[in-house]
């Protein structure tokens, strides 16, 4: 069995028992858990059937466990991945992979020196339409990628512990936490751009709410990728893109993923059964689907099927590096 130890009961630790629990015939359980909140920890606890600790330091140190799963605010992750990498666990680390500068490369440092096995929760390489869209991609089923749009955007988080994600030294603000996301995906699905323009609308006080980045390929091809979280409070979670394939254009709003054919009518690609559940913590998303995906590629990788090569450390660190990039050519994360 794989036992693991999930630190951070809040909204992604409540995804990711889920997670684990839909998970269970691949032989893996969640039999530790920690949270500084007792009551979010004792609710995990009693629907895994694990042992609940306090602090996530003393649950590294304590449990024995195979894996370390960290779902903790941003500003936490490094010191927790570092110490469950050197205790010898493979480490499942939520995205973003940390938000302080000096801290990518402490990450990959004991990455390197541990040989631990690690993942990062850039979730979107998982998601169906997504992954449905890296394969049409490589395979150039619709010929050259031309261009393409990604945007993702909320009302603000409001659901976060003690509103660390509100706090831009914690958690990045918006750049560095939602936009990551796509950030990640675009880089992928077209590798690294060779042009990068960013801007950005904030709020009163100089904190970026909104970011817009153009990257540019080669001559002629161009993606705009755009994150916003201070949406009105009712306005729904809205996550998509649009892109122009030489003989497609694909389309994933609210309505799903549709292809536009040149020559052809459009048509739902079949994208499989989304592994469908709730995660009654709070938070704007309530299907396993990514979440299910990510964990079970992981969690296979841990057990030796494959390795762990699609959401690696490497790529979450070099994605964290071009959203800082973007920041500094949109003028800073507060304008002064
Ligand atoms: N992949 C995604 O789509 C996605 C979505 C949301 C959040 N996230 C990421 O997941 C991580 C967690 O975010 P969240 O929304 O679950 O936050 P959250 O505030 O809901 O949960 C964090 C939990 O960690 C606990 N905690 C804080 N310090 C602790 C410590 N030292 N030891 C043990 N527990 C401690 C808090 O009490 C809280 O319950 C963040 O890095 C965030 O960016 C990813």
């Amino acid at each position: 069995m794989i036992r693991v130890g999930l630190i951070g009961c809040g909204f992604m630790g409540g995804m990711h028992a889920a997670c684990y629990q839909a998970l269970a015939e691949l032989g893996v359980k969640v039999t530790a858990v920690a949270d500084v909140r007792p009551e979010y920890a004792k609710k995990l606890a009693e629907q895994c059937g694990a042992q609940a600790y306090s602090l996530g330091m003393t649950l590294i140190e304590e449990a024995d466990v195979d894996v370390i799963d960290i779902c903790l605010p941003t500003q936490l992750h490094t010191a927790h991945a570092i110490a469950a990498m050197r205790k010898g666990r493979a480490v499942f680390l939520e995205k973003p992979a940390c938000v302080r500068d000096e801290e990518l490369d402490q990450l990959l440092a004991a990455e390197r020196e541990t040989g631990a096995k690690v993942q990062v929760g850039q979730v979107i390489r998982f998601w169906s339409e997504y992954r449905w869209l890296k394969q049409v991609c490589a395979a150039g089923t619709y010929g050259r990628f031309l261009c393409g749009e990604f945007h993702r955007l909320s009302s603000l988080p409001q659901w976060s512990s003690e509103g660390w994600l509100l706090r831009p030294e914690y958690s990045g603000g918006v750049a560095v936490d939602m936009h990551v996301h796509d950030v990640d995906f675009v880089r992928y699905l077209l590798g690294d751009p060779e042009r990068v323009q960013a801007q950005a609308s904030r709020d009163a006080n100089g904190l970026i709410q909104q970011i817009y980045a153009i990257y540019g390929y080669g001559n002629d091809v161009g993606v705009s990728i755009e994150a916003g979280w201070d949406y009105p409070a009712d306005y729904p979670f809205n996550a998509g893109f649009h892109v122009k394939f030489e003989r497609a254009a694909v389309i994933n709003d609210a309505s799903g993923l549709t292809v536009y054919l040149l020559e052809g009518k459009p048509f739902h690609p079949d994208l499989g059964e989304e592994f469908q559940a709730e995660n009654d913590i709070g938070g704007n998303v309530s299907s396993l689907g990514g979440y299910y995906n990510e964990l079970k590629f992981f969690i296979e990788g841990v057990r030796g099927d494959h390795p762990l090569d699609v959401a690696t450390l490497e790529e979450a660190v070099r994605s964290v590096r071009l959203v800082k990039k973007e920041i500094e050519a949109a003028g800073g994360l507060i304008a002064r």
